[in-house]
């Protein structure tokens, strides 16, 4: 019989991707809960709404009698836990929803799946859990956890406790580390997505520090099949970095990006560092690329020109986003709703 899944953080960037991915590559069903922060947006699954193997429940992952009614009421087989504060400028801002949501949020759905012994659980972790390089060498999944912002501390937490509910109760999880994804549907606080916006507008394109910092870019596509992949054949217990071999310097995309934009190297403007700000990523992906037979498909050139072609051809999407017009979505299309304890969610 197919299985059904439930996906946490369906309605953002990469989740949405996966969901995309996964209805279209497997026999799978979806459960999708998300609490549709700033960053959830359920315009970016419209693609999926009328399909009857795909469900929305809003509320938080922190909900633990939400996600076991969830869990029974669709005989959920596994959880692949995608929901998080993703920001890093954010998490410096204010750690505390990181804390909630990324570690908190990832014991309460543990200890659910725990309860209901279902058979597999995926968390979606970061390579910023590694911390920083130096100008060479690359993140094996035995380099030392050593995060430097908030938003890494409190994933790291997260593998953390995913690692000792393998270890204490033989919990069948896995997790997955990957680096920095680009693509459609990414919420233009991130850096690609958010320099095409400003670039399209005539606005200057901020560019912390030197510029020099080097991050190591994935497609959200190779992303989604590197985790189904690691759900669906991964090894109890295992990590599996996840990368494409695209390092580039930040000032690198940023000037690709104008050149994609037609606009000119007169909107870059250099502001203040991020504190903290780590220098250098980059992805050691041998282990999934020989055990699970996972290879990224997408060049980071090719990639990079058809997301640029998306934000331009998707200005309703990104209309709405910048004008916070797509909060109000989930009232139009659903009303409003409370969790099964009664509460609003
Ligand atoms: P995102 O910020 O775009 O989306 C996060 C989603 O989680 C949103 O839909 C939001 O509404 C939801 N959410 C937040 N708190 C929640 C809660 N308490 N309960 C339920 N839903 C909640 O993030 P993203 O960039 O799509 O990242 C997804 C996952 O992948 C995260 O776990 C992130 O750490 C990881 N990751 C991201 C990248 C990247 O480059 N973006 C790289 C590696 C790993
Ligand atoms: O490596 C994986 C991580 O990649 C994910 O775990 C995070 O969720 C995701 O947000 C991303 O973190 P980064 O901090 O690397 O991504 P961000 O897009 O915020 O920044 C990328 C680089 O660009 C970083 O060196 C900071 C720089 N930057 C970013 C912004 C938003 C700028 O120079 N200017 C900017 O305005």
């Amino acid at each position: 019989m197919a299985k059904t899944i439930l996906i946490t953080g369906g309605a953002g960037f990469i989740g949405s991707n996966f969901i995309r991915y996964v209805l279209a590559e497997s026999d799978v069903s979806v459960v999708n809960l998300d609490a549709l922060t700033y960053a959830g947006n359920l315009e970016n699954l419209t693609a999926v709404e009328g399909n009857s193997r795909y469900h929305f429940v809003h509320g938080r992952i922190e909900n633990s009698e939400l996600v076991r009614y969830i869990c029974k009421e669709f005989k959920v087989d596994g959880i692949i836990n995608f929901a998080a504060e993703s920001h890093v400028d954010r998490s410096i801002e204010n750690a505390q929803p990181f804390v909630d949501t990324n570690i908190s949020g990832t014991l309460a759905l543990m200890t659910i799946a725990r309860e209901l012994c279902l058979e597999r659980f995926l968390q979606v972790s970061t390579d910023e859990v590694y911390g920083s390089l130096g100008a060479h060498g690359e993140f094996t999944e035995e380099s030392p956890l050593a995060p430097n912002s908030p938003y890494a501390a409190a994933k790291a937490a997260a593998d953390c406790l995913v690692r000792s509910f393998v270890h204490t109760y033989n919990f069948p999880a896995v997790i997955t580390r990957c680096s920095n994804n680009y693509g459609a549907y990414q919420f233009p606080e991130k850096l690609i997505p958010l320099m095409i916006l400003n670039a399209l507008e005539n606005k200057p394109l901020p560019v912390y520090g030197d510029g020099l910092n080097v991050r190591d870019w994935i497609s959200a596509r190779d992303h989604s099949a590197a985790v189904w992949l690691a759900y669906t054949h991964g090894k109890i217990g295992e990590v599996y970095n996840v990368g494409a071999d695209s390092e580039r310097k930040n000032i690198e995309v940023i000037k690709a990006i104008l050149a994609l934009t037609g606009k000119g190297e007169e909107l870059i403007s250099y502001v203040k560092d991020r504190p903290g700000h780590d220098r250098r990523y980059a992805i050691d992906s041998t282990k999934i690329r020989t055990e699970l037979c996972w290879k990224p498909t997408v060049p980071f050139e090719n990639g990079l020109a058809e997301t640029v072609k998306w934000y331009q051809e998707n200005s309703e999407w990104c209309a709405h986003v910048r004008s916070g017009e797509y909060m109000k979505y989930y009232k139009k299309q659903y009303g409003v709703r409370v969790s099964v304890s009664g509460k609003p969610v």
